[in-house]
């Protein structure tokens, strides 16, 4: 079973390029995920794409939180912590598997379609819609 493959359109566009790259980024990895754990790929191969996705997470994010101070973002702290609890709630999920020698499941990635799509439809939205206005 194969949950949906998450489409790029302007739905998930924050009207901010650089943002929306990165987005992409993630959003090609979720599917490259996606397709491994639905073709039952390696345990390896599917940790390493988990991995890279977790890596690019947390760039990315490094990356919106320059642009939140270089344009005095209100919402800065709260963004902040919006991301940091992202960033443990998936290696939580990393380490639990790792822990109980078990694959990705179908369920995980459901989880992760909604972790990637909740933050990039909510929180980064307002970011994009501020810096749309200052940028
Ligand atoms: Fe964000």
């Amino acid at each position: 079973m194969l949950v949906k493959d998450l489409i790029w359109d302007n739905t998930l566009s924050v009207q901010i390029q650089e943002i929306d790259e990165d987005h992409r980024r993630l959003v090609d990895l979720f599917n490259l995920l996606n397709h491994a754990v639905g073709d039952d790929e390696r345990k390896d191969y599917i940790e390493a794409i988990l991995e890279e996705l977790i890596s690019c997470t947390i760039w990315h994010f490094r990356h919106e939180e320059r642009l939140m101070l270089k344009y005095d973002y209100p919402g800065y702290s709260e963004h902040k912590k919006e991301h940091e609890e992202l960033i443990d709630s998936i290696k939580a999920l990393q380490q639990q598997r790792k822990q109980e020698g078990k694959h990705i499941t179908n369920n995980d990635v459901e989880f992760l379609e909604h972790w990637l799509t909740g933050h990039i439809l909510g929180t980064d939205m307002d970011l994009g819609a501020y810096l749309s206005e200052v940028m």
